[in-house]
């Protein structure tokens, strides 16, 4: 059969990944995305940039793009972008280009985005939503994928319906307007990012459509990306939160890394993030969260020593602290104490984390495993140096310019819920 433009560009550009890296706001940043290509992640998107805040030149949305010009070390890269205004999306991928010339492979349109801004803006998923959106959302990929001034293909990333064969319908009518690669993740519009995936549909999609497939929702390990590849015949496997969590997904058989682990991976990622710094401080922190929630708060961390209790009906119960989940056994506990304090504000530059980091190796007693391969320009690695207590970590903060923004001040304060609507572990 002959190969056709989508599958052409799938296998030139994209190398015909199958392991993909999801639209994180705040999260795909350039750092994070060269970390999780390191660990087998085969293809990166952007965070979603919202054009009409993006066109105005709204500097914090502007700075959730960012590429590395000039070398393929982040490639192959999607940038997405989100709007139901045809125009302003044409207008939005000319400026990426102008930008970035060259600087990415394809151009994703966000049809799944399910929060309160897209609701008020009428975009992401509820342009998905009655014939009226879905015109405009077709016309919206015909815009893009006719202009010349976008020159790279068009992407989308949907959400299922709550009917199979609606969703098959969309997805044909998003290709018969351009689309030539369809992100679909497996969950509606209201179940936002958590709860069963329906891979049933995401395969009707797959086998009804010529352009490639990437199936998306739920996985939380290597062997359950395997397993949804093999079930849906799709071409690729996006993971959001899962990735976030452990980096290494895509390359390490178990599920869960262990707090070594993390803290090595922490490493890994504060050495890109010097070199590559995320627009907000936030994100670093937020990243912070992911690695070692689960290895903090909801596991004994280090291995097991004697007096610990493991499995018994104690070291098994969870309670809820300020929003987070936590081992009984945990609460109050230093693990506990140094997850808490990874939440705070005033934890803002690569170097505090880094000393954080430093500072845990040392009083959770890990082992060498746990220090930085590579400690970045800032520390040298030698061992004699002092390690910083909890109360001049924070210190270090107070030579930066003023503190977060409002909207990340306030983001900090509902990290909780919002945490645990993304964590599909929270639930179990
Ligand atoms: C922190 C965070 C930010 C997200 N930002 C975006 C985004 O910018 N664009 C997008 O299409 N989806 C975004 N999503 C949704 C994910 O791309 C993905 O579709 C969803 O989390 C389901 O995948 P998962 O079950 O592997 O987490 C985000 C998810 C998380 C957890």
């Amino acid at each position: 059969m002959l190969e056709n433009a989508a599958y052409r560009h799938y296998r030139e550009k994209l190398q015909s990944a199958r392991y993909f890296a999801a639209p994180m706001v705040k999260q795909s940043d350039v750092a994070f995305r060269l970390l999780v290509r390191r660990w087998g992640a085969e293809c990166c998107y952007t965070p979603m940039l919202k054009s009409s805040r993006f066109l105005k030149g709204d500097h914090l949305e502007m700075t959730e793009f960012a590429t590395i010009q000039q070398s393929t070390a982040d490639r192959p890269l999607v940038a997405q972008i989100s709007g139901r205004d045809p125009v302003e999306l044409v207008a939005m991928a000319r400026l990426l280009q102008e930008l970035a010339p060259g600087g990415f492979d394809a151009i994703d349109l966000n049809f799944g985005c399910p929060a309160i801004c897209a609701e008020e803006g009428s975009y992401g998923a509820f342009l998905l939503e009655g014939e009226e959106n879905i015109q405009v959302a077709c016309e919206c990929v015909r815009a893009l994928a006719s202009s010349s001034d976008a020159f790279v293909p068009v992407f989308c990333k949907i959400r299922i319906l709550e009917d199979c064969e609606a969703t098959v319908r969309l997805a044909k009518r998003l290709v018969e307007a351009g689309c030539s690669l369809l992100t679909v993740h497996g969950r509606v519009r209201s179940a936002r990012s958590s709860g069963p995936v329906n891979l049933d549909t995401i395969a009707a999609v797959k086998a009804a459509l010529d352009i490639p497939v990437v199936a998306n929702g739920g996985v939380r390990s290597k062997a359950e990306a395997e397993d949804v590849l093999q079930r849906t015949g799709c071409d690729g496997v996006m993971v959001a939160v899962a990735l976030l969590v452990n980096p290494m997904l895509f390359v390490q058989p178990q599920e869960t890394p262990s707090l070594t682990q993390a803290v090595r991976i922490a490493h890994e990622y504060l050495t890109l993030a010097e070199k590559y710094p995320p627009g907000r401080p936030i994100t670093i922190q937020k990243h912070f969260w992911y690695f070692f929630r689960n290895v903090l708060l909801r596991s004994h961390g280090r291995d097991a020593k004697d007096g610990d209790i493991i499995g018994s009906e104690v070291s098994d119960r969870f309670v809820m602290v300020r929003g987070e989940k936590v081992l009984l056994c945990l609460v109050g506990s230093e693990q506990h104490r140094f997850y808490t304090f990874m939440c705070q504000p005033y934890l803002r530059s690569p170097k505090q984390f880094r000393e954080l980091l430093r500072l845990m190796t040392h009083a959770l007693g890990l082992g060498p495993e746990a220090a930085a391969a590579d400690t970045g320009p800032e520390l040298p690695s030698s061992e004699e140096q002092p390690v910083l207590s909890l109360a001049e970590i924070r210190q270090l903060g107070s030579s930066l310019p003023p503190g977060p923004l409002e909207d990340e001040q306030a983001e900090v304060e509902t990290q909780e819920s919002q945490a645990l609507s993304y964590d599909p572990w929270a639930a179990d």
